[in-house]
């Protein structure tokens, strides 16, 4: 790289400290900013106070700081086209945006089109069919068609709450009752209805510059709020990686099946992607089938995926930009990272912000605190989110990384604060000794 860069970081989690943290780490790197952050990412660059769904005022950052490259942490701006924003205004077309354009965002904006473009291209997923309130009759009838449990997914972005999975065929017609209804507004007008898969989850990240791609390490997150996988779901509690189960065989499969239909899927339709496609997976008996896609990174998963690639990742998102993806490939820790979300009490559901924190002021070796809902009041850190931090560790097995996460987590405090206990522990039975 001939240059060094001016970054904007748009995203305030704890992905987006995970992803300050190591761009950060970029010998290219002139400035990091980051919009609009949180106390965390503010360590490690300029936190700006931008939304970043005002693309106006994006732009006009962009140009008057002299931004280089615009990396997108979250899926709105993308889903609400961004990108498509950048390369149409002759202003700010220059600046290379890392995150798809709308047509792309859809892999993740409309379930539909996600299930519509895996049939299209033979991408193992579930047996599925779409409905609106016209076909209700219809819908009742393929439910009765399917075995229990019922899968019913609103089709556009429901906030992680769009996914309903019931036994009972009556709760299942109830809840379709409901979404047609407007349970997520224009969200729910369509439902896609599909076949249950029994199996154990992982998430899989690739970055693409439409041409070339490179695998990045695979996470396996908690989405439950309770021990055991039991009570609502959430962001995400907890994450790790690498993921014992997903071993070189089982990772061949997934890029021959589905990595490389999909980026040649993508090309075949004619949709350009520059950026992150997190494939969330459903090990079925060895074989791996598509659950959804996201066309971001994970979070928490992010929060592990960063501690274990040793490589400059700025450099990749920079090749990424440039179309020289290809030349890149990527340097991974083989140690494990683990993650655990601390978040406040009462989580997923209604709690209160605001309660004052107090963290180590020395972290052990090993272990990174990110911030994910955090924000300071008259200098004092307080919570501000569900999800308030990230307790992040390396080490030689999953036992001693989590030790240093549930040790980082202990080490914090604020008023009702809770975490899992369990995070890993279903994947020790898969570890080598
Ligand atoms: P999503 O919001 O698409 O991530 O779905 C939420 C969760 O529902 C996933 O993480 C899975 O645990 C579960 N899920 C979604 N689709 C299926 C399916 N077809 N079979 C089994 N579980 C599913
Ligand atoms: N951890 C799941 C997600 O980011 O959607």
């Amino acid at each position: 790289m001939d240059k060094k860069v001016n970054v904007l970081l748009l995203g305030s989690g704890g992905r987006e400290h995970a992803l300050a943290w190591k761009i950060a780490q970029s010998p290219f790197l002139e400035k990091l900013y980051i919009a609009p952050g949180n106390p965390g990412t503010a360590i490690h660059g300029t936190n700006v106070a931008i939304n970043p769904l005002d693309f106006d005022a994006v732009k006009r950052f962009c140009l008057e700081s002299h931004v280089n490259l615009l990396v997108v942490g979250p899926e709105e701006p993308l889903v609400k086209g961004i990108h498509d924003s950048f390369i149409t205004d002759s202003s700010v077309q220059h600046i290379p945006v890392i995150g798809p354009h709308r047509t792309g965002a859809m892999l993740e904006g409309s379930k539909d089109f996600a299930k519509e473009f895996m049939f299209r291209h033979r991408i193992p997923t579930a047996r599925y069919k779409t409905f609106t309130a016209e076909t209700l009759n219809q819908a009742k009838d393929f439910l009765k068609t399917l075995n229990p449990p019922y899968v019913l997914k609103a089709d556009g972005l429901a906030a992680g709450k769009g996914v309903v999975i019931v036994s009972d065929y009556n709760e299942a017609c109830e809840n379709l009752t409901e979404f047609f209804a407007g349970k997520f507004g224009e969200a729910s007008q369509k439902v896609v209805i599909e076949e249950y898969l029994s199996g154990i989850e992982l998430s899989v990240f690739v970055l693409t510059d439409g041409q070339s791609y490179i695998i990045l390490p695979e996470a396996k997150d908690y989405k439950r709020i309770g021990d055991g996988d039991t009570g609502p779901n959430t962001g995400g509690m907890g994450a790790v990686s690498p993921v014992p189960f997903a071993d070189s065989h089982f990772m061949s499969k997934v890029e021959e099946r589905i990595v490389k239909p999909t980026i040649n899927g993508l090309k075949a339709d004619g949709i350009p992607y520059k950026g992150f496609i997190f494939i969330g997976l459903m090990n079925v008996n060895g074989n791996p089938y598509v659950i959804e896609y996201n066309v971001r990174m994970g979070d928490p998963e992010t929060e592990v995926v960063m501690l274990r690639i040793k490589s400059d990742l700025l450099g990749a998102l920079q090749a990424c930009a440039q179309n020289r993806l290809s030349e890149v490939s990527l340097e991974v820790d083989s140690r494990t990272a683990t993650t655990v979300i601390v978040v406040s009490g009462g989580y997923p559901g209604s709690y209160e912000k605001g309660k004052a924190v107090t963290i180590p002021d020395s972290l052990i070796d090993d272990a990174i605190l990110f911030h994910a809902g955090t924000t300071l009041s008259n200098g004092k850190l307080v919570t501000s989110g569900g999800r308030v931090f990230a307790c992040s560790a390396w080490g030689n097995g999953i036992d001693e990384a989590l030790e240093k996460s549930y040790s980082l987590a202990r080490s914090i405090k604020f008023d009702k604060m809770y975490f899992r206990s369990d995070i890993g522990s279903d994947l020790k039975r898969f570890q080598k000794r």
